[in-house]
């Protein structure tokens, strides 16, 4: 049985020097990117505090589709483009958000988020879908958060196969 171990009370970097160790355990003996995406979201909502929603979404055509995540129920379908999953998948860069409130075409799913921050999954500058982290706290995430997060998507890209998922 996988237990997600609470994180040190170190810097940031460290916890997610050890998030990174736990994710790559978690993906030891799994391929299935549906499966190591869904057990993904649940080791960060247990580990990481001030969340209310984490999850991703994925590519399919020209809009992204829910996947994954642990939260309240989720807008399902996002155009690329649109609010800050959208941004995120169209620049092909991660994005961070102080305010949801300040940023213009936010979809708010949760009335209670107030920051947000989205990863793209790129693999060879294809674009799979996102990761999507809301928070109640404004200014929940910053510059380390985005760097944490970038290398635990870089190893569930490294670690699963996405083939049957996007399209
Ligand atoms: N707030 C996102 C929508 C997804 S939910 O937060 C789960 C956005 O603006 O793209």
């Amino acid at each position: 049985m996988f237990v997600t171990k609470t994180l040190s009370a170190g810097s940031k970097r460290e916890q997610y020097r050890e998030l990174a160790e736990q994710l790559a355990s978690l993906f030891e003996d799994e391929t299935d990117g549906l499966a190591n995406a869904a057990n993904m979201s649940a080791l960060l909502w247990e580990a990481l505090p001030e969340l209310n929603w984490c999850g991703f979404y994925f590519c399919r055509a020209s809009e992204l589709v829910l996947g994954p995540f642990q939260g309240k129920v989720a807008c399902v379908r996002i155009a690329l483009g649109r609010g800050v999953c959208g941004t995120a998948a169209e620049e092909r860069k991660t994005v961070v958000v102080p305010d949801v409130h300040a940023f213009p075409g936010h979809i708010a799913c949760d009335s209670a988020s107030r920051s947000e921050i989205v990863v793209p999954l790129l693999s060879a500058r294809a674009l799979l879908g996102v990761l999507d982290l809301d928070s109640p706290r404004a200014g929940r995430f910053d510059a380390e958060d985005a760097a944490g997060l970038e290398a635990a998507v870089a190893l569930l890209l490294a670690r699963s196969d996405f083939a049957r998922l996007t399209g």
